[in-house]
């Protein structure tokens, strides 16, 4: 038995061992994969797509510039990246296998397949050399790793001096009426339309309480900071459905 074995975390609204979470989420991603991207519209209304353009505009990509997207999954967030910026590269690094593939098939159907790598790595491992990046961008990721600080930290290791984090996740609305309508909607819709749509109820009830366990905005920038960040500010969108986080690794 490993020394983690003892440690805990959540996995939704679970207790799990830390050691086993990886595993589970993994689960719930490989279930998904190729239901990933219209359940992303159906359950936000398409609203994901402005908070993505959001994040493009804060984040104003610049021609030549190298991307690494963790968590990057179908690769939503590199293709727009790569729209908006003649001559980047984007390296997409997502632990499960299987949302890399529907993303490369969409690299492949929108004929920019030789602007992208689609690498399997771990958020709190990841493969790549300190200093080779110029942005990091994590989107609707973060919520779902073991140990966060962890990944910051690497996101800070990968990043050239100079370089930027993005971080769009869901939030805390600081209205209790308004966060009460949206609990009411993501507990009572999402596992429903989960099931229905990808047959799948569970894996959208752990995405919901997921999301009702992610620190608030204030904490997450406190967190940001402590991996040594500097500059870090963030943007409510929604409401505070969902935020933006950026910090800069100067
Ligand atoms: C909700 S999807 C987000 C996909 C994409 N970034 C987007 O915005 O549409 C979350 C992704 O995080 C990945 N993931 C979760 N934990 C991870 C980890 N520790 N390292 C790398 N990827 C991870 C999952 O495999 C999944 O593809």
């Amino acid at each position: 038995m490993s020394a983690d074995h003892n440690k805990t975390t959540h996995f939704g609204f679970k207790t799990v061992a830390e050691d086993e979470k990886a595993g589970m989420v993994h689960g719930v991603f490989s279930r998904v994969a190729s239901k990933y991207d219209i359940m992303n519209d159906l359950m936000s209304m398409g609203i994901h797509r402005v908070w993505k353009d959001a994040m493009m505009d804060w984040l104003a990509p610049r021609p030549g510039q190298k991307l690494l997207d963790v968590a990057g999954g179908t690769g939503d967030v590199s293709f727009r990246f790569l729209g908006r910026a003649p001559g980047a590269h984007a390296t997409v690094c997502d632990m499960t296998e299987s949302m890399l593939v529907e993303g490369r098939k969409r690299a492949e159907a929108e004929d920019m397949a030789d602007r992208l790598d689609w690498v399997v790595g771990d958020a709190m491992a990841l493969p790549f050399a300190d200093n080779t990046f110029d942005v990091y961008t994590i989107s609707f990721g973060i919520r779902n790793v073991t140990r966060i600080p962890d990944a910051l930290s690497e996101a800070y290791r990968v990043l050239r001096p100079g370089g930027r984090l993005m971080v769009l996740e869901f939030s805390q609305i600081p209205n209790d009426m308004m966060q009460a309508v949206y609990d009411a909607y993501s507990f009572n819709v999402i596992p429903v339309m989960g099931q229905i749509v990808a047959n799948d109820r569970d894996s959208y009830q752990y995405l919901v309480e997921s999301i009702r366990k992610f620190p608030n905005q204030e904490i997450f920038a406190s967190m940001i900071r402590e991996a040594g960040f500097e500059n870090v500010k963030y943007r409510n969108l929604s409401m505070g459905i969902a935020a933006l986080h950026s910090g800069w690794k100067i």
